[in-house]
């Protein structure tokens, strides 16, 4: 089988994105009638290359390869040779050699591209500044398990045009729902990924215009890692821009609420909102671990049944 890479949600057809959801539901249940005990990758090993932080991405991927029967690496870049300036492609070829699959969180998606170009074994992105694919299959695992099929529903990405806003949208196209976008104007996603997506998506300024009849509403933090020092200019610019409980009173009576954390309460949301029913952002972040197990499985075993 050739090597397949994971590096945005384009990377799979949506016919196998639509099988990896179910099988990440199966899993789930899986685990949760039988306990830790489908181990298909004995003694098989996932290395981790973490340039930035992480809470969830790392015990996900940790525990789904603990709990699969294998091991992951945790690699940072203060105690590598990637750190001390190795290049990319020989780490890539080196770790190729040893390794089952490899999960890189890091700043330039070019340079995960490079990475992946040169390596032997399945590369899966975990965070660029450009895209986080591996939230949105947890995202839609989670719209997808108390709605149903997302395919013609209305989701909303209220504030930044960030690398989850730009997961947003070609998981609209690739699942094939509808995806407004609100945010304040100098803070739209790309424009050539936005114009892939075509009249699925569009961008509008006004929140509460914005959220009307949705059946999801999701945000994020407004200024993402390696943006620290614009806190005190993006705090100002997206002022209005709050997701907070009477906005979602303005959507449909089940409207889920999905944010990727870590959440900053009274700034991109209310201070209550994640006490409220509708945000369903535990069950989110649980589905990390289901969501990564089915994309780890088919990237080293392609389909399974059952
Ligand atoms: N949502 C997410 O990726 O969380 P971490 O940064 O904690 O991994
Ligand atoms: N946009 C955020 C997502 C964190 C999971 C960031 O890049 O920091």
């Amino acid at each position: 089988m050739a090597t397949r890479h994971f590096l945005t949600l384009l990377d799979l057809s949506p016919d196998e994105l639509r099988y990896l959801i179910q099988r990440a539901i199966s899993i789930k249940n899986g685990l949760k009638t039988h306990g830790p005990t489908y181990t298909p990758f004995a003694n098989r090993t996932l290395a981790m290359i973490f340039e930035k932080s992480s809470t969830r991405t790392r015990v996900s991927f940790e525990t789904a390869m603990a709990q699969f029967g294998g091991h992951a690496l945790f690699l940072s870049p203060r105690d590598t040779q990637l750190g001390r300036g190795e290049p990319i492609a020989d780490t890539a070829r080196v770790l190729a050699e040893m390794v089952d699959a490899v999960m890189i969180r890091t700043f330039s998606h070019e340079g995960l591209e490079a990475y992946a170009a040169a390596s032997k074994v399945p590369v899966i992105n975990a965070l660029t500044d450009d895209y986080h694919p591996c939230q949105l299959l947890a995202d839609v695992m989670t719209w997808t398990e108390l709605r149903g099929s997302v395919k013609g529903r209305t989701a909303v990405w209220i504030g930044d045009g960030n690398n989850m806003c730009h997961s947003w949208i070609n998981a609209a196209r690739q699942f094939d729902f509808q995806l407004r976008i609100c945010c304040p104007e100098g803070y739209e996603p790309r424009q050539d990924i936005l114009a892939a997506a075509g009249d699925r998506v569009s961008i509008l300024r006004d929140p509460l215009q914005a959220v009307a009849e949705a059946d999801l509403v999701t945000t994020d933090v407004w200024a993402s890692m390696g943006q620290e020092e614009e806190q005190a200019r993006r705090e100002a610019n997206f002022a209005g821009f709050q997701v907070s409980e009477t906005m979602l009173d303005r959507a449909k009576d089940d409207v889920l609420f999905l944010h990727c954390l870590p959440a900053h309460r009274g700034e991109e949301i209310s201070t209550t909102l994640l006490d409220d029913p509708r945000a369903v952002v535990w069950q989110e972040a649980g589905n990390r671990l289901h969501a990564q197990k089915a994309l780890i499985e088919f990237l080293l075993l392609g389909r399974v049944e059952g």
